[in-house]
């Protein structure tokens, strides 16, 4: 006699649950959990375990792998992926709706040196016609399949043999051994572990795209992060043109790399010196602008913070913030208040990094600081002064690393100055840049410097 298995899953974490659950034991998300259709494969019995046929061999007998990364003409994917595209990898594309990431691989399939295939289930051949025509790529290897059963998919992949495949997206695939719908978790389990056991035996690298929702309202692909290789995140303000293309787990390479994309009429472009873009030109200086030298990844980026101190009109002031984390701009202004003497308790505080831009380095603290005192004072701080530097809470200034090139990247960029840690100079050949370093041991210090 057979029954059908059902389970319940947490849409949001895949957790799953023999009953309906409220709220998800693993992720306490509420009101996630979804019924899906389960087969299970008939569980071996404790012990039994495959008699020793050779399989294990000693890691010195393992031939290190030839094979060279694929370069793609894409410098940025490039580095995000840690120096190349490695074969039979399978990487994740996640992404918010509607933010590039159909654009970008469709961009990135046309311009493969090698035979690509993108298969999309959203997307019909004439739409994708169109936007190909918009990216504007005359020679291409690229071939086009629109299909979302797997079996049909791997039928396409013999005849074509294609050296590099991407998916879009993997919410929209079918696998004909689940049952559940499209998008649910067990079947983006399952066509995940059939792609990547295709692009293990194949060598083929693999792309999959799947979108994720702030409020999770679509499976994540949360659930197949420990399946893949590689994990990429697309994201930027939907507002703004930039587009940063983000490593959040690589077995690959390291996870602090990043690429920064511009989206224009005719697709996404490479921003290769990203600081130019981010910082803009301005007649006068103007109070309440800082410009922050940080590091995303290997690269460093300078970028302008912008605060507005006003005096509060409710009795509980605001503190809103874009780009950057408000606990930390809430500890900065404690710093301030207690440390420095200054009233920002009475004052609303806006703060923003220009550009759409989310930055997590905290050397960013000290153009934040700036940024804060020179609304406050309505003063301005000359528009070719630079900071680097993290605050403490005793309202030291503390040395970030890297230091060298940021002062390297403000002293290309033509920055008469940059403020940094006291402690941060050791070992530190100063001759060498045309700007002008400051030092400072604490806040009250490089209050004094700048007014
Ligand atoms: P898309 O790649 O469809 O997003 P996703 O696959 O992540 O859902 O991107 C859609 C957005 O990109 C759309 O709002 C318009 C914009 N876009 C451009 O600005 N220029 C272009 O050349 C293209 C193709 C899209
Ligand atoms: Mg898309």
């Amino acid at each position: 006699m057979s029954k059908t298995k059902t389970a319940f899953f947490c849409q949001q974490c895949g957790f799953e649950s023999a009953k309906w659950v409220g709220k998800c034991p693993s992720c306490g998300q509420w009101n996630t959990f979804v019924e899906e259709v389960v087969q299970r494969a008939k569980a071996s019995p404790a012990g039994d375990w495959e008699p020793l046929d050779g399989r294990t061999v000693h890691l010195d007998a393992v031939e290190a792998a030839t094979q060279p990364r694929l370069l793609s003409p894409d410098a940025e994917l490039n580095r995000v992926l840690g120096g190349g595209i490695v074969p039979g990898s399978l990487t994740l594309v996640a992404g918010e709706p509607g933010i590039g990431k159909s654009t970008l691989f469709l961009q990135e399939a046309l311009h493969m040196p090698v035979i690509t295939l993108y298969v999309s289930g959203e997307e019909s051949l004439q739409q994708i016609r169109m936007r190909a025509d918009r990216l504007g790529q005359q020679q291409t290897q690229c071939y086009l399949l629109t299909e979302t059963e797997l079996p049909a998919i791997f039928r396409e992949i013999k005849k074509l043999r294609p050296q590099v495949l991407v998916v879009d997206s993997i919410q929209t695939l079918q696998s004909q051994y689940v049952e559940a719908a499209p998008g649910s978790v067990s079947q983006i389990r399952a066509c995940t572990a059939e792609l990547q056991r295709f692009a293990k035996n194949s060598q083929t690298p693999v792309f999959l795209i799947g979108h994720i929702t702030k409020d999770g309202s679509i499976a994540g692909p949360k659930v197949l992060e420990h399946m893949v290789d590689t994990v990429l995140q697309f994201e930027g303000d939907p507002h703004y043109q930039y587009r940063i293309l983000r490593t959040v787990k690589n077995r690959f390479g390291s996870t602090s790399e990043l690429g920064i994309y511009e989206m224009t009429g005719t697709g996404l472009r490479e921003v290769s010196n990203p600081s130019e873009l981010l910082i803009s030109e301005r007649e006068e200086p103007l109070s309440g602008i800082a410009i922050g030298a940080s590091m995303e990844g290997m690269r460093p980026l300078l970028v302008e913070t912008q605060a507005l101190v006003t005096h509060s009109v409710y009795g509980t002031p605001q503190r809103t913030v874009n780009g950057f984390d408000l606990r930390r701009l809430q500890l900065l202004l404690a710093v301030l208040e207690k440390r420095g003497g200054f009233q920002f308790g009475v004052k609303d505080v806006f703060l923003n990094i220009a550009g759409g831009l989310r930055v997590e380095d905290p050397s960013i603290d000290l153009a934040v600081i700036s940024a804060l005192l020179s609304s406050y004072e309505d003063r301005a701080i000359p528009s070719r002064y630079s900071f680097a530097g993290e605050v403490g809470l005793s309202g030291e200034i503390r040395p970030v690393n890297r230091i060298a090139q940021r002062i390297a990247e403000a002293d290309k960029l033509g920055f008469e100055k940059i403020f940094i840690a006291k402690m941060n100079t050791k070992g530190l050949d100063l001759g060498q840049f045309n700007l002008e370093v400051v030092t400072a041991g604490r806040i009250d210090e490089l209050y004094a410097a700048l007014f």
